[in-house]
């Protein structure tokens, strides 16, 4: 059609527009009808460009008849004006509606193809949870909590006087020798037990009464294998009072062990030796691998050994302030790994302070 409208327009004189009029604008309308079904059939931004330029461009359509505005009557003019108007108005808005379509869904295919899913389980951090010896450390300081003991805590470095002295073990007593010490200085070292605690809390306490305290911490000794580590972890119970007796300990031990280890489980005193304590006893607890009956855990024996304890010495009353004959006390020391092992069924102490997770997730 556009090549008839051109003939048409070439031959039209300055003033002959009107008697023309109507048969140009049929012819546009025509044109107009073609264009608009093209752009209704436009599949993508680079189609759009051609029809752009086919009637917009420098050598466009619409730009090419305007040039006959020139050849127009003053009369004629606006009509011709008006048609060409009328024209290409449409065709503008349709074309523009058209690309601001095909641009927005050429944006929702691309936010398609980058879309992230955000419902794909995240990697996630893990949340810890306690040690096992911090968790025994804590259960064994509610059990004593519940009977009225309190928490104390003393030195890791600690002077040999406190260590030593103060617990009846003076230099040159070959029971130093039950203990593999780490010496900082002469009078300095870092603690082999918790025991120098007792006499710490004493001298803060003296001269009120009860002294009835337990105290958790490191302690340090050269050793090393499967149950041994040159750092562990005690728990020291002292209780000095007026008419503390031997039962009393024992009491106390078997509440100890079956708030630990269950209602089922009994305890078995037997006489040892601690220069701080007499009389003293080591205590073993019945095996519950194997009910006593005899296992490779217990070496055959139906009794596990689990902790030292005895009646407070006189003397260590004495170097404290208090008179021997007037108060009495019991004191016992546990390891907490070895608590921690008999309870978890852990075969070497040095599991404990790998932190491998594979282990530590267990707990
Ligand atoms: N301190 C001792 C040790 O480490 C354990 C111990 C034994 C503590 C008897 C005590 C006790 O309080 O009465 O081997």
């Amino acid at each position: 059609m556009i090549k008839e409208i051109n003939t048409l327009l070439e031959e039209l004189q300055p003033d002959t527009l009107k008697e023309k009029a109507k048969q140009l604008e049929d012819m546009l309308e025509t044109e107009k009808l073609e264009a608009l079904k093209l752009i209704e059939e436009l599949s993508n931004i680079e189609e759009s460009k051609e029809i752009q330029n086919k009637y917009f461009g420098k050598k466009g359509f619409v730009t090419k008849i305007m040039k006959y505005m020139g050849k127009m009557s003053n009369e004629d003019k606006p009509l011709l004006g008006k048609i060409i108007h009328d024209f290409k108005v449409e065709i503008e808005n349709n074309l523009k509606n058209k690309v601001g379509h095909l641009e927005s869904l050429a944006i929702n295919e691309k936010l398609l193809a980058e879309k992230i899913d955000i419902t794909l389980p995240g990697k996630g951090g893990k949340i810890g949870h306690k040690h096992p010896l911090t968790l025994v450390e804590e259960e064994i300081k509610e059990i004593f909590r519940r009977i009225g003991f309190t928490v104390a805590e003393g030195y890791e470095i600690e002077e040999d006087y406190f260590n030593f002295e103060r617990l009846n073990i003076p230099k040159e007593h070959p029971a130093r020798e039950m203990q593999d010490t780490f010496y900082l200085s002469e009078d300095i070292v870092l603690r082999t037990h918790t025991s120098p605690v007792q006499a710490r809390i004493m001298d803060k306490m003296h001269p009120q009464l009860p002294v009835k305290i337990v105290a958790p911490g490191k302690v340090f000794r050269r050793d090393d294998d499967s149950t041994h580590s040159p750092m562990f972890h005690q728990i020291e119970g002292l209780l000095v009072d007026k008419n503390i007796t031997f039962s009393d300990l024992k009491g106390i031990l078997l509440y100890l062990v079956q708030a630990i280890f269950g209602k089922d489980r009994k305890i078995r005193l037997r006489p040892s030796y601690f220069p701080f304590t007499e009389p003293s006893a080591e205590v073993d607890v019945s095996c519950g691998n194997c009910n006593q009956e005899g296992c490779r855990m217990c070496s055959y024996t139906g009794w596990l050994e689990i902790l030292g304890s005895g009646m407070v010495h006189p003397r260590v009353l004495e170097m404290a302030g208090y008179d021997p004959e007037e108060v009495t006390g019991f004191a016992f020391g546990l390891g907490i790994e070895r608590i921690a092992m008999l309870k978890y069924g852990i075969d070497d102490i040095r599991l404990l302070y790998e932190n491998d997770q594979r282990f530590l997730e267990q707990f």
